[in-house]
């Protein structure tokens, strides 16, 4: 559609989480009479960030050291982390962290002072830093906000819906479009022109009927980068956290997250009949990487005919639980389950794009003056499965580098080129259709069956474009139905079983082969 306003900046930010804000943030503090404008979807607290709950991960603790937590990045990632980019994000953490604190955001402590820091799956050590028992998203949002508010050389548009990059003739971005809901003189679509297009714009769980994820992540920022010709990279590897609140099996959207930080204290896994299974599956028993305990808890579930299975803290107490919990504490017993006196039940639920927008060290993705950073882009720290609280750490660490970045670059926009690429809108209804067949057949578990199904039913005939109405829901629909393509055929084209990429058919991991990424580009012929 056609431009009715426009805008310009240095560096447009599209998202307003860890990385996104951090980007802006740093970037007024390096670049003097820089100018940033962070638009967002929703309001500039909604997104991810804030429902993290377990913490964010770095070497803070006098004992710990970036080593160790790389071997344990490393060994998480099954042989496809990018060692240098986990390199960066160990040896750069503990110091983006502090810089995060002196922003504002308040870590819980020990009446000393120390810093409390908790375990995850997958950690061999205490390194986990966290805010409010549970609630370390919120206020690191909280403060980031905060910090972002106080700063005139940012400028927020909320209700903001990223489009298009806006491209010159040599394809570089130079601006953006975007749909704004109720913003005055900035109402309906308008174009930013920037020298810099950082997407910020989170992951694509809503691609699933259950997810830990809040309604607004829709794979928006992935399929923009398709769009725009940028190389994408290991979309088969979703992450599904192993313990999510377990609602009934027709529950749909948003779902409670069980922090992983609850078995870090000490909370066990247990079937229908109150056997606990995971010590026998790996010698970190409940605090195995987050794949590892997924899978065992899929497998007892069809060993016992189940659909959920049990997290056990009844031992924590009431205390423990208010002091530890509280957030969690809640919402269980808002949901009628009190964890002080039962077991939680709990269940596999799509959580988090371990792949995406393909980066390098500094966040610069394949296409020129585009920028990706936290959970829409692929760093490489990743590889096949990520490592519990390492990816609040990696919005921080690489927002702050491509902040540094920016700071010492020309950023004169070029001039857009006219856009031939084609246009179409998918109807809004079917995002529940795409959540249901990718949940059944490209979920937890996959194989050349399932998935075939699944590519099918996405090219359905019904589904191709018609002439919608453009809202954000159609908007979003369409991006929904592009980053599940592209996730089909990454998951169809991985022929073994790695990390979180679990294939019934081909159930073993196969280094002499598939120990290579996938890169997934959009061109006129397709992906
Ligand atoms: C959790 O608290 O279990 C989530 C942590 C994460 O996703 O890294």
């Amino acid at each position: 559609p056609e431009p009715g306003w426009t805008a310009d900046a240095d560096v447009v930010v599209v998202g307003s989480g860890i990385a996104g804000l951090t980007v802006a943030l740093r970037f007024t503090e390096l670049r003097p009479g820089g100018r940033v404008l962070v638009v967002t979807k929703d309001v500039l607290s909604a997104g991810s960030t804030r429902w993290a709950q377990g913490g964010i991960a770095a070497a803070l603790d006098p004992d710990d050291s970036p080593a160790e937590h790389m071997r344990d990045t490393l060994i998480a990632g099954v042989g496809l982390c990018d060692e240098e980019a986990v390199r960066v994000l160990v040896t750069e953490g503990p110091g983006a962290v502090r810089r995060l604190m002196a922003r504002g955001a308040e870590f819980d402590r020990d009446p000393s002072g120390r810093l409390q820091l908790t375990r995850e799956g997958g950690h061999r050590r205490d390194r986990i830093a966290h805010a409010g028992g549970d609630a370390t998203g919120t206020e690191i949002q909280r403060a980031l906000v905060a910090a972002v508010r106080a700063e005139p050389r940012i400028e927020v548009i909320e209700h903001a819906l990223a489009l298009d990059l806006l491209l010159d003739a040599r394809g570089a971005a130079c601006g953006v479009t975007l749909h704004v809901m109720g913003e005055g003189a900035r109402d309906g679509v308008g174009a930013v022109r920037a020298g810099a297009v950082v997407l910020a714009s989170g992951g694509m769980g809503q691609v699933y009927a259950a997810t830990t994820n809040p309604v607004v992540s829709t794979g928006d920022g992935i399929a923009l980068a398709l769009r725009a010709g940028a190389v994408v990279r290991d979309l088969e590897f979703v992450q599904f956290h192993p313990t999510v609140l377990w609602l009934g099996p027709r529950a749909t959207g948003q779902q409670p997250l069980i922090s992983e930080a609850v078995r870090g204290e000490g909370a066990v896994l247990i079937d229908a009949s109150g056997e606990r299974f995971m010590p026998g599956v790996h010698e970190l028993a409940e605090l195995a990487p987050r794949d590892v305990v997924a899978k065992a808890i899929m497998r007892r579930m069809r060993e016992t005919g189940t659909d959920h299975v049990y997290l056990d803290a009844r031992h924590f107490g009431e205390a423990k639980w208010r002091a530890r919990f509280p957030t969690i504490l809640e919402v269980c017993r808002s949901h009628g389950i009190d964890p002080v006196t039962e077991p939680i039940p709990v269940a596999p639920a799509a959580h988090y794009a371990s792949g995406g927008v393909r980066t390098d060290l500094y966040g610069r993705t394949s296409v020129p003056n585009l920028y990706a950073c936290g959970e829409v882009a692929c760093t490489g720290v990743h590889g096949a499965n990520r490592l519990a609280s390492n990816s609040l750490l990696e919005g921080l660490v690489f927002g702050e580098r491509i902040a540094a970045d920016l700071a010492g670059r020309d950023l004169t926009p070029g001039e857009p080129a006219p856009d031939d690429r084609p246009a179409g809108l998918v109807d809004p209804r079917v995002r529940l259709k795409i959540q249901g067949h990718m949940s059944r057949g490209a979920g937890v578990l996959r194989s050349d069956r399932s998935l075939a199904e699944v590519a099918r039913a996405l090219t359905d005939a019904r589904w191709t474009p018609i002439a919608v109405e453009p809202c954000t829901e159609a908007w979003e629909a369409t991006n929904l139905l592009t980053v599940a393509s592209a996730l089909v055929a990454a998951a169809a084209e991985r022929k073994e079983t790695r990390g979180s990429h679990w294939r019934e058919d081909h159930p073993e991991r196969d280094d002499d082969r598939w120990l290579v990424h996938l890169d997934i580009r959009l061109t006129a012929e397709g992906l």
